[in-house]
């Protein structure tokens, strides 16, 4: 359904900060220009992202997992609130639930999620936020980065989309390489995948 401008109504789920949502609200008519920003949800209700929906005007949503009992019930409500407000496209930006195989099924191809390295280095279970950083620099790998792909039954094992390289400097620590890999990275390559599927979703409808 798109809305009345039509532009792909699109929801971003989110767990803390929200810096990547942040970046995808700020990128609205300079890089996003077919996608419509219609709901925020997160899976804890203290998410830092939320305050930023909401002083953005946007339908911000909280669900609990642990409230509702578990994933199933969890994924339940998630798909009664995506369908209430008519949502085609979903981005999770540091949301750090794995849906289930069941879930992305349904959005094949309709769920992109943004993660903090070159994929497919330090992905997959356990790999996510600081830990990601902190496995990169036990490596001591010279470049890392972040990759933006679709969302399968695989944890970051969806077809890849887009992806930068970020340099790792001597002396880094875990913060300083996770905030350097947002700046140079994260907070471009979404956006960017965002409009892309967007258009390409409204090109070919199917
Ligand atoms: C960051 O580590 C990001 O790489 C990952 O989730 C974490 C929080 O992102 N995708 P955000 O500030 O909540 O967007």
């Amino acid at each position: 359904m798109l809305n009345e401008r039509g532009k792909i109504r699109t929801a971003v789920l989110v767990s803390g900060g929200g810096t990547n949502l942040q970046a995808i609200l700020e990128a609205r008519g300079e890089v996003i220009h077919h996608a419509e920003i219609t709901l925020v949800v997160s899976n804890r209700k203290n998410a830092y992202a939320l305050e930023r929906a909401k002083a953005a005007g946007i339908p911000a949503i909280a669900i609990s997992l642990k409230a509702l009992g578990g994933r199933e019930a969890f994924e339940r409500e998630l798909q009664r609130v995506l369908e209430l407000h008519k949502i085609e496209l979903i981005v999770l930006a540091g949301f750090l639930t794995i849906l289930s195989p069941a879930f992305t099924r349904r959005w094949d191809h309709r769920i992109l999620n943004i993660h903090p390295a070159l994929i497919p280095s330090f992905c997959g279970k356990d790999y996510y936020g600081l830990h990601v950083h902190e496995a990169a620099l036990a490596r001591g790998v010279k470049v890392t980065g972040a990759t933006v792909h679709f969302v399968n039954e695989i944890p970051d094992g969806g077809e890849i989309l887009l992806q930068k390289a970020v340099e790792v400097l001597p002396g880094d620590t875990p913060e300083v390489l996770q905030r350097r890999v947002m700046e140079q990275a994260e907070w471009i390559l979404l956006p960017k995948a965002v409009e892309t599927v967007a258009a390409d979703m409204l090109a070919d409808p199917s």
